[in-house]
């Protein structure tokens, strides 16, 4: 089933590259073009490098990731996790006062472990990495996915005119535009994702849609994929009673996927940055800030709570023409990675499931065809498997 829709993809890229070619008053290739991207079927998913976060002693973890890397013909660096004992108080950066009660070691660890890959990153000049927690799990067939995401993504990264699409709509209350019907922008330079952009919040546990159009917050502006048949029925869209927020179920019609400024995003299952991306990150949360959990820190980043010039008491913009911009995240619902919950395993860090995940399924919430639920049978060259019946007669 992968190989068949990978071919598929290549087939189909090869023919819209060959009609550019071949018609004689087609554009000419180079200058414009939103091109639909082979860097992403490459094995680091057009990334420089794919970064795993070792975040728990558990070997089984480093074994499913291992084997679920190659059957998705993914390449996948370890990074080693940090235990929170080992970190040093003096080495925490901020205020200890402003620091949430439930600060624990996990939190502590977990920090600095992805502090740990922003600053390799940083340090190495890569210009984008995916960052990855070690139960995190995905669909078969990521890289098509991945594609359809780079295009919608576009619409923030990368300008059409002298502005991205998102900053040119930033005012209006709720545009939307279909991945199929956008604009011409100019082709990006640095990564098949585009340019300008610090976070691609590509795995989380919950999110919401922007909602306003004052300055300094993320962007409303909404891509609309429709008919993607990687998208689990509606019945399959509530995984996570208390931390989702997704109302996409209640918005928009069955087997739509929506790409959009992070708002409220939590859990780091998988996030790209950029050369940028990381710099600010690892300045702001490895030098200035620490206050609680790591992707609750990345929620306020990317909703624009450190960059955001205003005066709580007066409202008023504090840095005059100083300003910094709001950080260009971008996410998607639902994700396209998700946290794997194993046959009665619970998670090391705070769980996100916090739970609620019946203990006797494995399960990925949001993942139709799973690389891990269907580990055996890839490894058997066999088809790979819904996970919920509703959606099998929807291919
Ligand atoms: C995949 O493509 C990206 C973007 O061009 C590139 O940076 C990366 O090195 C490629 N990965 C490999 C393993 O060649
Ligand atoms: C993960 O990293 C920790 C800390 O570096 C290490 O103690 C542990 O052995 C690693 N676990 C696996 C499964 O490799
Ligand atoms: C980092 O990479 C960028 C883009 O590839 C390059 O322009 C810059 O000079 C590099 N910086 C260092 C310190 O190597």
């Amino acid at each position: 089933m992968f190989l068949r829709h990978r071919n598929l993809a290549i087939y189909l890229v090869i023919a819209v590259v060959a009609s550019l070619f071949l018609w004689p008053r087609a554009p000419k290739w180079p200058s414009v073009h939103n091109r639909v991207d082979l860097e992403i079927l490459n094995v680091t998913l057009g990334f420089q490098h794919i970064f795993v976060i070792n975040l728990s002693t558990r070997t089984e973890r480093r074994d499913a990731m291992t084997l679920s890397a190659a059957l998705s013909e993914l390449k996948i660096t370890w990074v080693d996790g940090v235990a929170g004992k080992d970190v040093p108080d003096n080495a925490l950066p901020g205020d200890p006062t402003t620091r949430q009660g439930a600060f624990g070691l996990g939190n502590k660890g977990s920090w600095r472990a992805h502090m740990n890959v922003l600053q390799r990153i940083v340090r190495e000049n890569v210009t984008s990495a995916l960052i990855l927690e070690d139960d995190a799990d995905w669909d078969v067939r990521l890289k098509l996915q991945m594609q359809a995401f780079a295009q919608a993504a576009m619409v923030f990264t990368q300008p059409s005119n002298k502005h991205t699409l998102a900053e040119k709509y930033r005012d209006k209350p709720h545009p939307e535009f279909l991945v199929t019907q956008l604009p011409l922008m100019t082709r990006a330079r640095d990564t098949p994702y585009g340019d300008g952009w610090d976070v691609l919040w590509l795995g989380h546990c919950g999110t919401e849609f922007p909602a306003t159009t004052e300055p300094y917050k993320p962007s409303p502006l909404r891509v609309i994929i429709p008919n993607d048949m990687t998208v689990p029925s509606p019945s399959h869209l509530r995984a996570h009673p208390f931390a989702l927020q997704d109302n996409l179920a209640q918005e928009y019609p069955p087997y739509t996927r929506v790409v959009h400024a992070s708002s409220g995003t939590t859990c780091t299952q998988a996030y790209a940055v950029s050369q940028r991306g990381a710099r600010k990150l690892l300045w702001r949360f490895g030098l200035q800030t620490l206050t609680t959990g790591w992707d609750l820190m990345l929620r306020d980043w990317c909703d624009g709570l450190y960059t955001r010039p205003m005066d709580p008491s007066t409202n008023e913009d504090t840095w005059g023409s100083g300003r910094i911009k709001t950080p260009v995240c971008v996410t998607v619902q639902p994700p396209l990675f998700s946290h794997h919950y194993g046959k009665g395993a619970a998670s090391d860090i705070m769980a996100p499931g916090g739970g609620f995940v019946n203990k006797e399924t494995e399960m990925t919430p949001y993942v139709r065809i799973s690389v891990r639920l269907n580990m055996e049978r890839l490894i058997s060259g066999e088809e790979a498997v819904e996970q919920w019946a509703e959606d099998t007669e929807h291919v």
